[in-house]
């Protein structure tokens, strides 16, 4: 069988190359399917998410994800969660992941899930690029809103279209588990439920966490890693940073005394 290059170049390849990963993953597209993903195929669009200038470690992070959402077929519906603290690195290492393997997936989204709301206007917002003729969004009409965001819905779940990946960032919405919370609403009932696509979810809800694949970032455990993100910050004015430094170095306070 003849396959595409999917993973050419990317850092996975450089994984699998070293022998760090010994597992069975779909590395290629069958040509005779490499025309139905072209159809699908939206442009990697980073606004909406930043990505820092200055990343540091994560690898075995990032390789957890990798294996979570990569091993086996791709088309398979995949959920993966991010969990920890505010401020510890989960955006970034999604977004980071992202950017990574772009070239894996024919469309990434990123979707705000702080609120229902915010998620139904982030997915409608996706309308324009993959439902032909879609009105542009006017967000003082809920219904219309939410009829955009049923369409991007449908293209989602059509079956040809099966190798997207969705972020849903920031689903914090029952933090601790209390469903009483004005934020709360049933995540399970908005995303896609086809069975096929790949879902990315970062949250500070271990109990929502746990109801998917997931991985819990801790501070940085490594020396070299807190070495290393001292060193790019050095100079550097570290204001916006400041949550995140605390954080990150919390697990290395013993070699910094
Ligand atoms: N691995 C990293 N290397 C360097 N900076 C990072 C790293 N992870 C996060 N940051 C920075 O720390 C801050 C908080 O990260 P963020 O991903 O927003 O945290 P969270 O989503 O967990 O609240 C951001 O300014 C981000 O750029
Ligand atoms: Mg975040």
């Amino acid at each position: 069988m003849s396959l595409e290059p999917v993973f050419k170049g990317t850092i996975f390849q450089q994984l699998v190359a070293s022998g760090t990963f010994s597992l069975t993953f779909e590395t290629g597209v069958p040509r005779r399917y490499a025309k139905n993903l072209e159809t699908y195929k939206v442009d990697y669009d980073s606004r909406g998410h930043s990505l820092s200038r200055i990343f540091v470690g994560r690898e075995e992070e990032m390789k957890r994800i990798a294996m979570l959402l990569l091993q086996g077929s791709i088309s398979d519906r995949k959920v993966c969660a991010v969990h920890g603290l505010g401020g510890i690195g989960k955006s970034q290492l999604v977004a980071q992941f992202a950017h990574r393997f772009r070239s894996t997936y024919t469309a990434i989204f990123w979707i705000d899930g702080a609120t229902k709301d915010s998620y139904v206007r982030n997915l409608a917002k996706i309308a324009y690029r993959v439902v032909p003729d879609a009105p542009p969004i006017d967000e003082t009409q809920p219904q219309k809103v939410f009829q955009l965001s049923d369409a991007v819905n449908s293209w989602l779940t059509k079956p040809a279209n099966n190798r997207w990946l969705i972020i849903v960032d920031n689903v914090d919405r029952d933090s601790g588990g209390y469903q009483s919370t004005s934020s709360y609403y049933s995540l399970d009932t908005l995303l896609p439920g086809a069975p096929h696509g790949s879902i990315l979810i970062t949250t500070r809800d271990a109990s929502l966490a746990k109801q998917f694949d997931y991985l819990e970032l801790r501070a940085f455990q490594r020396n070299e890693d807190a070495t290393a993100l001292l060193a790019a910050m050095s100079g550097r004015d570290q204001g916006g940073n400041t949550a995140m430094l605390n954080h990150v170095l919390s697990g290395t306070k013993s070699w910094l005394c």
